[in-house]
């Protein structure tokens, strides 16, 4: 779907990009996380075709960058970081404006404004004025806004920063549906709790490069931060301890009187093989899990501890 080439962006003589590469498949709900500053908004507006690369490639659904924009802008429904300021412009009048930039028939705007106003539970706004819509129902409709082309690609900047937790549920759940739907997502944030609720991968940056992307699964297991297993114990724990000895790759973090804690780069099949093992031997467990990876952390170790945001 997007293909991101030896990318560069220098603001004078800073570079704000170096060379970034990246990947996102059709489909994905892909989080974009980074350091104030790592490059995020000027990567995202180069995508968008706003900002011009000083070098690299950019290619969305087949059509490379360089050939047309018009087409690829077609691809890509762009919410930023910041809104403008709306005189005098209301929900419908503000669906339309926008609508007839992007070529359509009235007609066609009102009936498709509608559902997408629908779509992001503002309907009964259609007739108030943007400026004093609050700032959660601003960003929602800036999302039915992005959407009135039928974009395949969706490209959210921030879009839950200044919101109250139950906005955010409902953008995170919004953007949910609309991956359903088959809408390819790309959303920066700093809510990193937000992003792996709904990403299914990710990619982080950090001065201007990617430090690491890819399945949040297959990137929390890489970092060995998905793959501590705590086992409790009723009796026996000698054997379940010698067990596990047996098992390379397997390194016990914690023994206590009912729970042994271990640390392991296995499969889910090579975690049940031990755990059978355990009780075929004569451990007495009452039950095992695993602790959930951690992105927050990952994000500190990979950044530098840098999240300043
Ligand atoms: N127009 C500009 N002129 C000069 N430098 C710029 C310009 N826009 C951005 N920069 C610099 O480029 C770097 C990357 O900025 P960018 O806005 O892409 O970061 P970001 O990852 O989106 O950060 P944030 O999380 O704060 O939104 C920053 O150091 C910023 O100061
Ligand atoms: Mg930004």
């Amino acid at each position: 779907m997007l293909y991101i080439t030896n990318l560069y962006k220098n603001y004078g003589s800073f570079q704000a990009v170096s060379g970034l590469t990246l990947h996102i498949p059709k489909g994905d709900l892909f989080g974009f996380v980074g350091p104030n500053g790592a490059g995020k908004t000027t990567t995202i507006r180069i995508v968008c075709g706003l900002l011009k690369a000083t070098a690299g490639s950019i290619q969305i659904n087949g059509i490379p960058a360089s050939d047309d924009y018009r087409e690829i802008k077609k691809c890509i429904g762009y919410v930023p970081d910041f809104f403008g300021v709306y005189d005098n412009l209301k929900v419908k009048e503000y669906m339309e404006f926008y609508g007839s930039m992007y070529g359509m028939y009235t007609r066609d705007i009102e009936n498709l404004s509608d559902d997408l106003l629908d779509l992001v539970n503002l309907r009964d706004k259609k007739d108030v004025y943007v400026d004093s819509l609050s700032r959660g129902m601003k960003q929602r409709l800036c999302v039915a806004r992005a959407l009135l082309h039928n974009p395949t690609l969706l490209i959210l900047d921030e879009p839950s920063s200044g919101l109250d937790p139950r906005a955010r549920v409902e953008m995170k759940e919004l953007l949910m549906n609309l991956n359903q739907m088959g809408k390819t997502i790309i959303i920066s944030s700093h809510i990193l709790s937000e992003l792996s609720e709904m990403c299914n991968s990710i990619g982080i940056m950090n001065h201007g490069r990617l430090i690491t992307a890819g399945r949040m699964e297959d990137i929390m297991m890489q970092l060995g931060n998905g793959n501590k297993i705590h086992v409790s114990v009723k009796a026996n724990m000698d054997v379940a301890v010698r067990t596990v000895q047996e098992f390379a790759g397997v390194q016990i973090q914690s023994v206590m009187e009912h729970e042994l804690t271990i640390v392991c780069n296995c499969s889910d099949e090579e975690i049940s093989g031990m755990i059978g093992q355990m009780i075929y031997n004569g451990a007495v467990l009452s039950g095992f899990n695993r602790e959930e990876g951690n992105l927050e952390s990952l994000f500190m170790q990979l950044t530098g501890g840098e999240e300043n945001a």
